[in-house]
């Protein structure tokens, strides 16, 4: 049975007193046992999310991490430094990250290499622009970003991905891909695994969608059979949407 997840990426959102707020917010929920349930605050309050949710369900990710151990790299954060506050899972490859901060495939198979070397698991993000979707180049731009980014691993690390389509069209823009589109693509990625991998693997990796995901068209995404989850923006800074989403695998 494939993991059901939904992690929240905060993004560049809340300082120390919101973090805190709104983690004390998602405390007081009820939580579904059958749903992994993340959250990514920014670097600056991964430490104060990790002490405030020590031996909680939910847990904390951070957004990013830098391909080396260490170094002259100015404003970076290493794997080592994000285990040192309890931080055992990390975002790659946002499409923020590929196109804010120039974040190629060849980059981040380094980070994927790092963050592995390390113990980490890691959400690995991917997706198309709307020109390449509209192009009907979609399916061999996902491919070819698996491929070159992530499926160099082992078949025993495969088991520390979770993979993330995010139509990068679909993201912060309120066009969410439509179910079909969702299923189509999460069906085309689990086939890709099978052919790079097996179909063991393709079957036991849990595929998230993200972009664009709220209260009232989660039910939908998530009942798509290749579904197995989310990666949400926006809808995760408020504990009430995050938990409406959550919950939708009821
Ligand atoms: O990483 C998730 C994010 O890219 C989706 O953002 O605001 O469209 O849910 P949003």
């Amino acid at each position: 049975m494939r993991k059901k997840i939904v992690a929240g990426n905060w993004k560049m959102n809340n300082d120390l007193s919101q973090t805190q707020t709104l983690l004390n917010d998602l405390k007081k929920q009820v939580l579904p046992e059958n749903v992994a349930i993340i959250v990514a605050p920014s670097f600056t309050n991964l430490y104060a999310a990790f002490e405030s949710l020590r031996d909680h369900k939910i847990e904390v990710a951070a957004q990013n991490m830098h391909q080396s151990d260490a170094g002259a790299f100015t404003g970076e954060v290493s794997a080592a430094m994000l285990k040192s506050v309890g931080v055992k899972t990390v975002i790659v490859g946002h499409s923020e990250r590929r196109s804010y901060y120039n974040e190629d495939n060849s980059v981040l198979s380094e980070k994927v290499n790092t963050a592995l070397d390390n113990g980490m698991h890691i959400i690995f993000c991917f997706g198309e622009e709307l020109d390449q979707r509209k192009a009907g180049n979609h399916y061999e731009v996902v491919k070819e970003q698996l491929e070159e980014g992530l499926f160099h691993i082992s078949e025993e690390n495969f088991k520390n991905i979770v993979l993330a389509y995010e139509p990068v069209w679909a993201i912060g823009t309120g066009e969410t891909a439509t179910p079909d589109q969702a299923q189509q693509m999460h069906h085309f990625i689990r086939e890709t695994v099978a052919e790079n991998y097996s179909e063991a693997i393709a079957n036991q990796v849990s595929i998230v969608y993200g972009g664009s995901v709220k209260p009232n068209n989660v039910t939908e995404i998530f009942s798509q059979p290749d579904v197995d989850g989310g990666l949400i923006g926006g809808a995760s800074l408020s504990a009430e949407s995050f938990m409406a989403i959550v919950n939708a695998f009821q």
